[in-house]
């Protein structure tokens, strides 16, 4: 375990976010955890910008449908594997590097009914633990900016597509190089590394072996999502404070203030990127 993963780990069993936190909400909203639907899950567990209609984006890039074997690259409590395997019929593998969230999402998946088609894995994408040309669709949203080598990640996407597979993801990029300063802040409260570019994303994923289908600039689309998103967690961090339950470390609550500046302001942004392995 590198230090890098170390700080992702930490950061994430500090997040505002979390599975007690779901099913808090939803046992105090209809008073008994019993059948709930994936569909109850939606407003609680999608832990990328844009919610579902994101995650839509990228499976009809990727023509994902029923059958579709599907791994989800750090997927966190598992909204994007629960949402394929749901919504779409796919059999969704998920790989999560902290362990406190990967059981917390298979906790969620058990909840949901959803064992058979979907399931998350403690595991590092950087050595992905999934056969070579066993996967049609890799997908990931928003996690890689955590991962220090995205080179090394995105040829373990390669090599467990098999022939004709996709990969379609969504990442942050930097539009303008952050100053030490904000970099050292997001690192701190976000365990965010160096990031990539419009146009680096596109090279590491040639070099890898990919053809790139296409590469969005989603900048101005995150911009009044993450204006929400901020307001939802200063909401969280208040209600958790009158509960005495965890709150996220004050880092966190600093740099995503600062997070959203820099992407109102363009510095920072975001990429859709969807990539085919040819034949
Ligand atoms: C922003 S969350 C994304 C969650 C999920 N993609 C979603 O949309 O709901 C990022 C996740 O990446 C995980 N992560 C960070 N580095 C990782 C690595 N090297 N391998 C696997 N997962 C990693 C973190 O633990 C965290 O749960």
């Amino acid at each position: 375990m590198t230090d890098a993963n170390a700080q992702a780990i930490y950061f994430y069993d500090r997040h505002p976010m979390s599975g007690e936190i779901i099913k808090a909400k939803l046992q105090a909203a209809r008073g008994h955890l019993n059948h709930v639907t994936p569909e109850e899950l939606w407003p609680h567990d999608q832990d990328h910008y844009g919610g579902i209609a994101a995650t839509d984006a990228l499976a009809q890039a990727a023509s994902i449908g029923p059958g579709t074997v599907v791994a989800d690259f750090c997927a966190g409590l598992g909204g994007t594997v629960r949402y394929l395997a749901h919504r779409y019929g796919a059999d969704v593998t998920g790989i999560e590097l902290t362990s406190s969230r990967a059981a917390a999402a298979q906790e969620l998946i058990a909840l949901v009914g959803l064992g058979e088609s979907a399931r998350v894995r403690q595991g590092n994408v950087m050595e992905a633990p999934l056969g070579d040309g066993s996967i049609d669709v890799v997908v990931s949203q928003e996690a890689l900016c955590h991962v220090p080598d995205r080179r090394k990640t995105l040829a373990e996407a390669f090599r467990v597509l098999r022939s004709g597979g996709r990969l379609a993801m969504t990442d942050w990029i930097a539009n303008t190089p952050l100053s030490p300063k904000d970099a050292t802040l997001m690192w701190d409260g976000m365990a965010i590394q160096p990031l990539e570019t419009m146009s680096s994303y596109g090279d590491i994923a040639r070099e890898a072996g990919f053809r790139v289908q296409s590469a969005t600039d989603l900048t101005d689309e995150w911009g009044p999502i993450l204006q929400q998103r901020l307001a939802m967690y200063q909401r969280l961090r208040e209600e958790a404070r009158q509960a005495g339950t965890p709150m996220g470390h004050d880092a966190f609550h600093e740099s995503y203030i600062r997070f959203v500046e820099l992407i109102l302001r363009r510095d920072l942004g975001g990429i859709r990127l969807i990539a085919l392995k040819q034949d």
